[in-house]
């Protein structure tokens, strides 16, 4: 599988800066991930360089992902994924901390490291290790051709394009696809039904358009970002699938705003961090319309209670909420991939807002290729 990108593709197309040309190829993006791969005959998807048949997707008992930073959040909802459309237990684990804690290796996991550049050295050394021990890996990679990529047993691409911006916008999102691929295709082999398999299915093809509706709400994002640009810190919650989402969400504020944020499961508020909630320190929170809807409305009245500003990014106004992003609905499994989105934008505005360098925040370099 190769894919050559001209020289054009680097051009920053009328955009200030890559971060805001990068977030807005997304619908494109996410549509190149899913292009060629759905089969409408089957319900399911095909994903070429797997190297993994029927018969060995069947033995797999767990599956265990490996990245770093924005690619471990995709990795999180990733294996989200896995555990509900094909019900194997699945986690994700920063691929620095596995390397050194000497971790059983066990022959009926399959292990998947994830990384936008293909080269990151704490992933590609944990890829190294397990292919020692004799385990099977998988890539789950942007960079065609590049280290990791090559020494993976298999694996699928995640066709974002070239990310230039140091912080991962369209690359998080195309590879949060790419695991609902790879979920889906799993699950077919397994016990997803024909129905579910179409009932996903459907739910991707409507994700492009979705992304280029919440990327339409922008001048409303920005009015926002300015708003909450003067806090000196922030909290991030979600539950299950959207805990994931603000942990993405908390980093990119962090990487280019500089403004310190935390991300919590909101369950755990009470546990701790809601000593910090008082109206100088906002709480943006995910608030899907599934199942956990009032559980975490909950959260959201324990917020307001102790007079905190709230951000809710919901399906619907919220009205405990100062102010609601409402982002459309998908699938509950895919609700993640959409509620990311306008919370990049949020990331943005408020850096351009305190007047950062989006492009190379300091500190930051595009890969770690060393310990
Ligand atoms: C993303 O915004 C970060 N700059 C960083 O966390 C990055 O995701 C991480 O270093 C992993 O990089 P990779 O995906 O190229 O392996």
């Amino acid at each position: 599988e190769t894919v050559e990108w001209e020289a054009a593709s680097y051009d920053m197309g009328g955009h200030d800066t890559y971060m805001h040309k990068e977030i807005s190829e997304q619908p494109d993006a996410v549509d190149r991930v899913l292009r060629g791969r759905i089969d409408d005959r089957f319900n399911t998807v095909h994903l070429g360089g797997l190297n993994l048949d029927a018969r060995e997707a069947r033995g797999i008992r767990r599956v265990k992902i490996l990245g770093c930073g924005t690619s471990y959040h995709a990795g999180l909802i990733g294996a989200g994924l896995i555990e509900s459309l094909a019900r194997i237990p699945a986690d994700a684990e920063p691929a620095s901390e596995f390397r050194y804690r000497n971790p059983v290796v066990d022959p009926d996991t399959l292990y998947i490291a994830v990384s936008q550049s293909g080269e990151t050295y704490d992933v590609l050394a944990a890829v190294q290790e397990l292919k020692r021990k004799g385990a099977r890996v998988l890539g789950v990679v942007n960079v065609v051709g590049s280290a990791i990529a090559r020494e993976a047993d298999g694996g699928t691409y995640v066709h974002a394009g070239p990310e230039v911006c140091v912080v991962s916008t369209k690359c998080f999102t195309n590879t949060v696809v790419a695991f609902a691929l790879l979920a889906l295709h799993l699950g077919r082999i397994r016990d997803l039904s024909v129905a579910e398999g179409k009932r996903i299915i459907e739910g991707l093809r409507k994700l492009p358009a979705q992304i280029s509706e919440i990327l339409e709400s922008e001048a409303d994002i920005k009015k926002l970002a300015e708003e909450y640009a003067d806090a000196k810190s922030m909290m991030f919650i979600g539950r299950v699938r959207g805990y994931p989402v603000a942990l993405e969400a908390s980093l990119k504020l962090k990487e280019i705003s500089y403004i310190h944020a935390e991300a919590y499961p909101a369950s755990e508020l009470k546990h701790g961090p809601l000593a910090l909630i008082e109206p100088a320190l906002p709480t943006v929170a995910i608030v899907p319309d599934d199942e956990l809807l009032e559980k975490n409305r909950a959260a959201l009245e324990e917020i307001k209670a102790r007079s905190g500003r709230i951000l809710a990014v919901a399906h619907r106004e919220q009205e405990k909420a100062d102010h609601t992003i409402v982002v459309p609905k998908n699938e509950d499994e895919l609700d993640p991939i959409l509620m990311g989105i306008p919370l990049q934008l949020l990331a943005y505005h408020t850096a351009l807002a305190l007047g950062r360098d989006i492009d190379k925040p300091r500190n930051l370099a595009k890969s770690v290729t060393v310990e």
